[in-house]
């Protein structure tokens, strides 16, 4: 029997969403039920509103959460029936040529639920980033699933989930920053604030925020930025180099998705220096370099999903990190709302007044 819930559909492009009921089905073999506590409104969700992501509506929004598994499908044995999960969209194989290879990271078939939520009408619905958690209960694959220390609330603990991994893991994982390393962060919501406070935690002693609002530049401090340059008024790649004797930042990380940005993001570095890509970007975006400077300058330019995480290696990390005092969750948590403000929250992102909006349920 399928259970029936509230949640957040965006019905068509572009168009406000609303809430609906709608019928979580009981879990099949290797899928779990879970009840959803909290869940961050990502920019992402909106990414989908807008169509940025795909064309594949109605979709299910929301995909940054931590709730506690209901039920749970044959064979499935990671989890169980009251565990307290954060949710992940890198559900990993095991078995493409990414995972074969040891890269478990890149993996290429990530898994989801194989059965559809849908409208009352059985519409079915494509949950965001094969999850959908605006909704009192949702349904994923098993290995959605990763188990986080209880002790962390469900409004922190969630946010590992998808922004705050993807930029913590972008300074961590892709950019590898090492102590005593610079760092450039251009873009400072919650992805790149999580980027700046990945920066910090592995000893970069200068960390630079970039942003074109002032608000933001002075949350970026609070995340551990040293510097702060609004490239409104002032041009960010001679700003970095003033404070990097002349050369530029060991790793610059792009969390806009902007090619202007991107750009700023590549001359701002030294040479050798690495270039990490967060921000998405729309599909008629492109980016034009001189041939003879990507090459002149080595180093690396790497993409960065889900700032090349582990799900089972890093949400627990970052969560026991967060309960010792080490990593602020909470610092990104501007407020929490019911079901009924995601559309609000949007509005709220767009002015750039807050860095999470986060859904309790
Ligand atoms: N790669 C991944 O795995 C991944 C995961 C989550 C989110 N993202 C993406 O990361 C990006 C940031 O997400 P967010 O939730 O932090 O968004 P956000 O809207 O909260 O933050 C974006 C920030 O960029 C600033 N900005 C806008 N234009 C700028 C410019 N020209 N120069 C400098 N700063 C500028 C804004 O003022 C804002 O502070 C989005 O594109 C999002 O889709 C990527
Ligand atoms: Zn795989
Ligand atoms: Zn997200």
């Amino acid at each position: 029997m399928a259970y029936e819930v509230k949640g957040v559909v965006a019905r068509s492009k572009g168009a406000p969403v609303s809430i609906e009921t709608i019928l979580v089905p009981d879990p099949g073999p290797g899928e779990a039920v879970v009840d959803v506590q909290a869940c961050g409104v990502c920019h992402t969700d909106l990414h989908y509103r807008e169509g940025g992501i795909n064309d594949e509506f109605p979709f299910l929004l929301g995909h940054e959460a931590a709730g506690v598994v209901s039920a749970v499908g044959e064979g499935v044995t990671n989890v169980a029936v009251g565990d307290y999960v954060v949710l992940n969209w890198r559900a990993v194989c095991g078995q493409c040529r990414a995972c074969l290879k040891g890269q478990l990271q890149y993996c290429f078939n990530t898994h989801n639920a194989a059965q559809k939520m849908t409208l009352a009408d059985g519409t079915e619905l494509s949950p965001a980033l094969g999850i959908g958690a605006f909704a009192e209960k949702t349904l994923v694959h098993s290995g959605q699933c990763t188990k986080v220390d209880p002790a962390a609330p469900p409004t922190a603990a969630g946010l590992v989930g998808c922004g705050i991994m993807a930029g913590a893991g972008a300074a961590l994982n892709t950019g590898a920053v090492q102590r005593g390393e610079s760092v450039a962060v251009f873009g400072c919501g919650g992805v790149g604030d999580a980027a700046i406070a990945g920066a910090k935690l592995a000893g970069a002693t200068t960390i630079v925020a970039v942003d074109i609002d002032d608000r933001k530049l002075e949350w970026a401090r609070e995340f551990g930025a040293t510097h702060t340059v609004n490239s409104k008024e002032t041009d960010p790649v001679e700003a970095i180099k003033a404070l990097t004797g002349g050369f530029g930042v060991d790793v610059a990380i792009e969390a806009v998705g902007h090619p202007k940005v991107l750009e700023q993001a590549f001359y701002s570095r030294d040479l050798a220096g690495r270039v990490v890509l967060v921000g998405v970007p729309t599909p008629e975006m492109t980016v034009e370099l001189p041939h003879i400077e990507l090459y002149g300058r080595g180093g690396a330019i790497k993409p960065a999903w889900y700032g090349d995480c582990l799900p089972s290696r890093d949400f627990p990390m970052l969560v026991d990190l967060y309960l010792q005092g080490r990593f602020p969750l909470d610092k990104f948590v501007s407020e929490t709302i019911g079901l009924d403000s995601v559309e609000e929250a949007f509005e709220k992102m767009h002015r750039g007044e807050v860095l999470r909006s986060v859904v309790v349920l």
